[in-house]
């Protein structure tokens, strides 16, 4: 890409990925046909929907954004190593599973760029609901009658733990109760399709979930939410290159942290229903920033926001509390011209006055975005290698990047 173009214009935020993939997952908690829609086209979609068929599943794209999953041949209950380890959101099969047919072989996931990423608190709510897990060879073999509810409390809140619990109490016996459950609104989102299928739940987006399984549940038709990070992410494009765009079906209240941060370094940001403006004439402020579990400022909008605050007047404080490693894209930044001093989780950035255009790798999906963010603001040509990193969560970027005016291509 060529830097220093301001961005303008409206973008079409996409579904979250990370509502869709525990759609899918939710979908093996039946046999029949369900049906998720606002779906975007992503390579981890993709890896997930391989896994499904692996399992015996039908999955079809019925339209742009829309998937069909026919579980009724469901007839394996293995997620194999090559599958998991390109990606880790395959763990959400656990749940299900271990539910739906009392016995499942997951391989463990492994580290990746971000952290070392263990399931100990997946395998232990597992354990707590009836479930016998065994790790050899580098898998977990659970097995199970059918689950009985339990009051599980996870030592901290984890996201995708939440939600394998979740799926597998809707097919528990009597009540589950989950204490320091995470509140990301995919959890919100997970809870109302299980509702849809027929599971009694409350409490989600709270700190405490109560689940009431039932025996069966009934197939899924679900729309998921909006992707928040798609969303965070160009709205902070918008800020670092100055210009005034306008991102569309998006939820803003599911961004507030990121919101407020953005309106206290200084960018204009109007909000309404399902859309939100942000308007930057220049000049942002640097602000401190600490990543914590939802509501808090997302994890997954730091290295964007690390991306801006490296041309931001001052100096900017940014502190990563959820993964043990997720400073990767600082080193590419600064060959780009920033500033920026890593101790431990801390990372201090002084704003600089330009940054210069360079090849730079990415190295995971969202160091990926903060590089595009970075080489639209630079001056001069960003060459982003290893983009497939990208497309893991991102539908289409650079078309809708160029929607907004950016000089962006695919070199494929
Ligand atoms: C989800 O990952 C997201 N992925 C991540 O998004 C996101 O960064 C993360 O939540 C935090 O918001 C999906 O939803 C598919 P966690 P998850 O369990 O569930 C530790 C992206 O960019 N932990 O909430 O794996 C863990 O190491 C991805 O789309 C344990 O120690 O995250 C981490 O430090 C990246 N043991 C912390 O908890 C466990 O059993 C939070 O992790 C589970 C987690």
């Amino acid at each position: 890409m060529t830097g220093g173009k301001k961005l303008n214009g409206e973008v079409l935020i996409s579904g979250a990925k990370n509502s869709a993939l525990p759609a899918m997952a939710a979908s093996l908690l039946t046999r029949g046909k369900s049906v998720i829609r606002n779906v975007p086209h992503l390579r981890d979609i993709e890896t997930f929907r391989l896994l499904l068929q692996h399992l015996g599943a039908k999955v079809k794209w019925t339209d742009t954004n829309t998937i069909e999953i026919d579980t009724s041949a469901v007839n394996c209950f293995d997620a194999p190593y090559d599958l998991v380890r390109t990606m880790r959101a395959s763990v959400l099969v656990l749940g299900p599973l271990l539910a739906k047919y009392g016995k499942t072989k997951v391989s463990l996931p492994g580290g990746c760029a971000i952290g070392a990423r263990p399931i100990n608190f997946h395998l232990h709510g597992m354990e707590q609901l009836g479930g016998k897990i065994k790790l050899e060879n580098g898998y977990v073999d659970a097995t199970a009658g059918r689950l009985a509810g339990a009051h599980i409390a996870f030592d901290m809140p984890t996201v995708t733990g939440t939600e394998n619990v979740l799926m597998a109490s809707a097919l528990a016996k009597g009540k589950t109760v989950i204490e320091n459950a995470a509140c990301e609104p995919e959890i919100g989102d997970l809870a109302g399709m299980l509702r849809q299928m027929g599971a009694k739940i409350s409490g989600e987006g709270t700190e405490r979930i109560e689940v009431t399984g039932r025996a069966k549940l009934k197939p899924l038709e679900w729309d998921v939410i909006p992707d928040r990070i798609e969303t965070g992410t160009f709205l902070v494009a918008a800020a670092i290159t100055g210009g005034e765009v306008t991102v569309r079906k998006c939820v803003p209240n599911h961004i507030t942290a990121l919101l407020n941060k953005l309106r206290e370094s200084g960018a204009n940001v109007t909000e309404g229903e399902d859309w939100i403006t942000l308007k930057n004439g220049g000049g942002l402020k640097s602000v401190d920033i600490k990543t914590s579990p939802y509501p808090g400022f997302a994890t997954d909008m730091q290295a964007q926001f690390m991306a801006l605050m490296s041309l931001a007047e001052g100096v900017s404080v940014i502190t990563e509390t959820v993964f043990e490693n997720r400073f990767m894209h600082v080193g590419e930044l600064l060959r780009m011209g920033a500033d920026i001093t890593i101790n431990g989780n801390t990372a201090v950035v002084r704003g600089v006055k330009s940054l210069k255009g360079a090849p730079v790798m990415a190295t995971d999906l969202r160091a990926s975005a903060s590089l595009i963010i970075a080489g639209l603001a630079a001056k001069g040509d960003t060459l982003v290698q290893r983009i497939y990193h990208i497309d893991r969560g991102y539908e289409k970027i650079e078309k809708k990047f160029e929607g907004l005016g950016a000089r962006i291509k695919r070199i494929s």
